[in-house]
């Protein structure tokens, strides 16, 4: 089965062809210097971007892939969530190309495309002995901790309160004045620093006050404490931007921070739930202090940890066709979205 895929639903422009499952080709166009300058996403500036480079970045993977239109067997794009304006370019283009070549197109969720994405690489998925699974999901938008009884069955058992751990990471460095996107260069300036400098808040520590959530509060997280930890520290202790020795180290304390509040809650998770692996998926997996602490997690508790290669962590299409692929070969049917959802929520195959 040859699949393409087409992802526009932030500030990536991607499509990617996938035979048997198998990625073929994987071609990532990323807006991020249009956004630069603002420090964050502009929807109106996606969008338009998507428009003009979509057609381009379709080609290319065809090409790739060595692939011809009329070899495809279906198309798969994301219909959600993420911003609607962008949503749409994806969706408009892959609903137009699928009935121009008279194939089926399917919509995937995003957040299925990032978790089915540790199962990618040049040769077909293999799903065996992966479930039941504890998946981190930690993408720019949402931090939730996913249990996977078998695939396509979703229990999100916790989720985070305010900020998702990227948007910690990306407006921790706005207000360092490291620039966008924030888990990069945090990751980068820290190098070499000391990561126990400054004790900063792992989110959700105090066990009192009122809890209105349904979620296990120890498998939940919060961010905003730390990021305004990080304002208090900046105000009191001006001294350490200056200093490009206090600076590193502030700065691996933070990413500490983040990858620590991410870490302790799967172990929490793995210590309630029966697992036979655990994922991690979404740009943020892509930091090496949050994989080490995973991989040292893994070892400890004897339970295997899958990640997603660098180039399938943060937004791609391949996942997107990886999960279309996956649905459909375990029987699950394609479904066709007659639109976009920018608030679309993860549904379990069997009630979809
Ligand atoms: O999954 P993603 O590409 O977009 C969404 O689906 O939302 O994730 C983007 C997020 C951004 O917050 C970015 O700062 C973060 O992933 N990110 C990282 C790293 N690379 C990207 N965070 C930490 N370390 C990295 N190396």
């Amino acid at each position: 089965m040859i699949l393409l895929g087409i992802e526009t639903s932030c500030d990536e422009t991607a499509a990617a062809v996938l035979v048997d499952g198998a990625v073929r080709s994987n071609i990532i166009y990323s807006q991020i210097a249009q956004h630069a300058p603002y420090g964050g996403v502009v929807p109106e500036i996606a969008s338009r971007d998507h428009v003009r480079k979509l057609p381009g970045i379709i080609r290319e993977a065809m090409q790739g892939a060595g692939s011809s239109f009329e070899q495809l067997d279906g198309i798969a794009v994301t219909y959600g969530p993420g911003l609607s304006s962008s949503l749409l370019i994806g969706y408009s283009a892959a609903r137009a190309l699928s009935q121009r070549l008279g194939i089926p197109l399917t919509g995937v969720h995003h957040h299925e495309g990032h978790i089915y994405s540790v199962f990618l690489s040049e040769k077909p998925p293999v799903l065996d002995g992966a479930f039941p699974m504890m998946v981190l999901l930690v993408s720019g938008g949402d931090t939730k901790l996913v249990y996977m009884k078998a695939p396509g069955c979703y229990e999100i058992i916790g989720q985070t309160i305010d900020d998702a751990a990227g948007e910690a990471l990306d407006k921790g460095a706005m207000l360092l004045g490291l620039g966008y996107p924030g888990g990069p260069v945090i990751q980068k300036t820290a190098e070499g620093g000391n990561p126990r400098a400054v004790r900063f808040p792992r989110g959700l520590d105090n066990p009192g006050g009122e809890w209105k959530y349904t979620f296990d509060r120890k498998l939940c997280f919060s961010f905003s404490g730390l990021k305004t930890a990080l304002l208090y520290h900046v105000q009191h202790h001006p001294e350490s931007l200056k200093d490009e020795t206090a600076k590193r180290n502030l700065i691996a304390s933070y990413q500490e921070a983040v990858a620590d509040a991410l870490a302790v809650r799967i172990e929490r998770a793995l210590e309630l739930y029966d697992c036979v692996s655990f994922a991690c998926a979404g740009g943020v997996s892509l930091n090496k202090v949050l994989r080490e602490k995973l991989g040292k997690l893994s070892e400890k508790c004897g339970v295997p940890l899958k990640l997603s290669s660098p180039k399938l962590c943060t937004d791609n299409a391949a996942m997107v066709a990886g999960a279309a692929f996956i649905r459909q070969s375990l029987g699950h049917p394609f479904i066709l979205p007659d639109d976009v959802n920018p608030n679309l929520r993860l549904e379990n195959w069997d009630n979809t």
